[in-house]
């Protein structure tokens, strides 16, 4: 069976930080009656400790270990149940080559959430859980130096407007099988 005719079980949000993936999963999952999973959420769950804890105490090279280590039980876990799933990736997630690959080799669709970085700056700048929002000038070159990768999704979705919005855009793209825009 090809990925074309395979029905996707996995469709996974990408995205700089404040472009809104968590919020825009969980309500897409809720929608089509589909699991919901927040790659951030597994991280704390698995190590007890805040996101800019684990950046704290045991640095970025630590914090993305256990990111590769989620999400490859998450795709397992799909892999093994079957049930469909929208995940939402941490603004890094793809950044890491064997994590593109795990997805690849899963068959996920991966929707890039594409949003201005006017809008971001805006949307993070009183987020404090944030630890690689630094300053305006780092959190600017960090988002040139991500683009070519986010631009690696197989779709881009435009995430200035609301949620609900930007989740008409993704059923419009007409990959959920009998869901209609
Ligand atoms: C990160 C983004 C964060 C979180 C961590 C690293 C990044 O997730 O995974 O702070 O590298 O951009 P959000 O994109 O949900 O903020």
């Amino acid at each position: 069976m090809t990925n074309e005719i395979r029905p996707r079980k996995l469709v996974c949000l990408t995205g700089f930080m404040g472009s809104g993936k968590s919020t825009t999963a969980r309500m897409l999952a809720s929608q089509l009656g589909w699991l919901n999973t927040d790659l951030d959420l597994r991280i704390t769950e698995a190590t007890h400790l805040t996101i800019p804890e684990i950046f704290a105490r045991m640095g970025e090279a630590e914090f993305r270990r256990v990111e590769h280590e989620q999400l490859a039980r998450v795709v397992a876990e799909t892999a093994v149940t079957q049930k469909p799933r929208i995940v939402s990736l941490g603004g890094g997630t793809i950044m890491q080559p064997q994590n593109l690959a795990l997805l690849r080799e899963a068959a996920a669709v991966l929707i890039w959430l594409h949003c201005p970085i006017e809008e971001l700056l805006q949307r993070c700048a009183h987020i404090v859980d944030r630890p690689l929002f630094r300053d305006e000038a780092s959190f600017r070159r960090l988002y040139q130096e991500r683009l070519p990768t986010y631009e690696l999704a197989d779709y881009r979705v435009d995430s200035r407007s609301e949620p609900s919005r930007v989740i008409e855009q993704i059923v419009a793209l007409g990959i959920f099988p009998g869901v209609t825009a």
